[in-house]
């Protein structure tokens, strides 16, 4: 099925080849690599995108995501969570900002884990990505980091989620050869049937099946 794309997700590029209609920010979406080397985020922009994770669904509205955010403005900051970053994750560095995703892992109303905590973080991200790619921007979530470290600079019990690159897309021929090869490779996802049991509690059909 071809997805119409609105001409403001369209600098961004590569719209998922969806078998069922979906909503076409939802096929905008995508986590390239190339970041516009001399475009910013805007306070606007970057405030908007951290509203939108606000507003996520999360379980007894505990809401216990947290947002570490470097950019620009603060280059030393920015350079510190850069530093998080695993080796090949590098190209991130080029991206305005850099956030670190966090959550509470225990239940403020009872101190008991919460088991769901990192769910709702997920939720806050996606939100936080949907609104960035409706204004024009690009992210890439990664779990490639220092996991350990970035748990010894949060404050508190927070545990890490994940990094997010931001800013505006670039272009991919500016990328070395490796990177620029993952990011022509055609958008894929396991079938529909694979990951649904439409009234069984196990049909899901082998991957292999073809
Ligand atoms: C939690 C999470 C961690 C990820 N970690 C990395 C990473 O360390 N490096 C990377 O290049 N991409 C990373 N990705 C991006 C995924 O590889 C990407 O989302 C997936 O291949 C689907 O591609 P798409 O987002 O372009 O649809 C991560 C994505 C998520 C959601």
């Amino acid at each position: 099925m071809s997805v119409f794309v609105p001409r403001r997700f369209q600098k961004a590029g590569r719209p998922a080849p969806t078998r069922h209609s979906i909503h076409p920010l939802l096929a905008a979406r995508w986590s390239p690599r190339a970041f516009a080397p001399d475009e910013t985020v805007s306070s606007d922009q970057l405030h908007s995108i951290l509203e939108a994770a606000r507003w996520a669904p999360s379980s007894f509205n505990e809401q216990p995501w947290r947002f570490v955010v470097g950019t620009r403005e603060e280059p030393e900051f920015l350079s510190a969570l850069q530093d998080l970053l695993m080796e090949g994750n590098s190209w991130a560095r080029a991206a305005p900002v850099l956030i670190l995703s966090a959550y509470t892992p225990t239940s403020g109303r009872d101190g008991s884990r919460n088991r769901v905590a990192l769910r709702d973080l997920g939720a806050a991200e996606e939100n936080l990505v949907l609104q960035a790619f409706d204004l024009g921007l690009v992210t890439h979530q990664m779990g490639g980091f220092d996991v350990e470290r970035a748990r010894n600079l949060l404050p508190g019990d927070l545990e890490p989620g994940s990094m997010i690159a931001v800013g505006p897309p670039g272009d991919a021929e500016e990328l070395p050869d490796r990177l620029k090869e993952r990011e022509e490779r055609p958008r894929r996802r396991r079938p529909l049937d694979t990951m649904v049991s439409l009234g069984h509690w196990d049909d899901f059909r082998d991957p292999d099946d073809g």
